[in-house]
């Protein structure tokens, strides 16, 4: 594996297996084998933005490998008041064995991996947020009893530009996995991501990207920093809810699937975010600690 994990760009098919066997073991054996392959470490876990799943499950993560979690509010360090990444990324490296950082822009993490002598794992940037991807392919996994493949078919509604539906465009390139982006015009994903891959495409009409979906996945319509285009957002997006009648349209036993936090009566309706045949949103949420310790375990051992 490379040092760092900053998009799904860094790993291979090979190391995504890799990944999910640790994972898997880690998920079994938790609270009974014990594993600590990062006593005596220290991992720095930078925040710029809020968070609910990602602290908690990198905190309790790193505590149980054995390591020291230190969490750093991005906005109480010297970061925050003009000290450069690069500086920022030279001295932690001196003290810490693995920098976990959730921030803005995508550059400063790439500034920060290249710089750092330390592994850098990426917990949310603008425009990626690959630990949630690797979570929710191990969450296909257990509902589909096999690794995503071409035979496994995903539509993504909403926000074609999020961290969210970037990442998954990566993991559909890694996994070779059909992915359908219900997104409109104004936010229609970025199609230099998956330029040459038939597997990939955009559709505007919702009903038509639901048909022989087996997971549909959506995520909030105004990201962290983009609260001043809340109004345009829930007009745009409103025809792309995920709601009972495109089940209709799709395969018989689909599965819901959302990175959280969900808003219900916007990107999903009630009815499907609480359809417990149907949602398997608290599985994939729970699945962000067991990956991560996986990814832990191999970066930073
Ligand atoms: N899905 C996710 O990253 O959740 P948090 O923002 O709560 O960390
Ligand atoms: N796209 C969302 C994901 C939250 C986990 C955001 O960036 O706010």
């Amino acid at each position: 594996m490379k040092k760092d994990l900053v998009t799904l760009n860094d790993i291979t098919l090979e190391d995504l297996h890799v990944i999910y066997d640790l994972a898997e073991k880690l998920k079994r054996d938790r609270g009974s084998v014990p594993y600590s392959p990062l006593a005596g470490k220290s991992i720095g876990l930078i925040f710029a933005k809020s968070s609910t799943r990602t602290r908690v499950s990198f905190e309790v993560g790193v505590h149980e490998l054995g390591g020291n979690p230190l969490y750093l509010d991005a906005g109480k360090m010297q970061v925050g008041r003009g000290e450069t990444v690069a500086d920022t990324a030279n001295v932690l490296s001196r003290y810490l064995h693995g920098i976990v950082i959730r921030t803005f822009a995508h550059a400063d993490v790439e500034e920060l991996a290249r710089v750092a002598t330390i592994p850098v794992i990426n917990a949310l940037t603008d425009d990626y947020h690959p630990c949630q991807i690797l979570a929710d392919l191990l969450t296909i996994k257990e509902h589909s009893g096999r690794y995503a493949d071409s035979s496994i078919k995903m539509a993504f509604y909403g926000d074609g530009r999020s961290n969210i539906c970037n990442s998954l465009i990566l993991a559909a390139k890694l996994t070779g996995m059909q992915l359908v982006i219900a997104a409109p015009e104004q936010e229609r994903p970025h199609e230099h991501l998956f330029a040459g891959c038939s597997n990939i495409r955009w559709e505007a009409d919702p009903v038509k990207a639901a048909k022989d979906v087996d997971y549909f996945y959506t995520d909030v319509w105004v990201s962290m920093g983009f609260e001043e285009e809340r109004e345009r957002r829930m007009q745009i997006f409103r025809p792309y809810q995920i709601n009972e009648k495109l089940f209709d349209v799709a395969k018989k036993d689909a599965k819901f699937l959302h990175c959280l936090p969900a808003h219900r009566g916007e990107e999903v309706s009630a009815g499907v975010m609480d359809d417990p045949k149907r949602s398997i949103v608290f599985d994939e949420a729970e699945n962000r600690l067991h990956v991560q310790k996986a990814v832990m375990s191999l970066l930073m051992k």
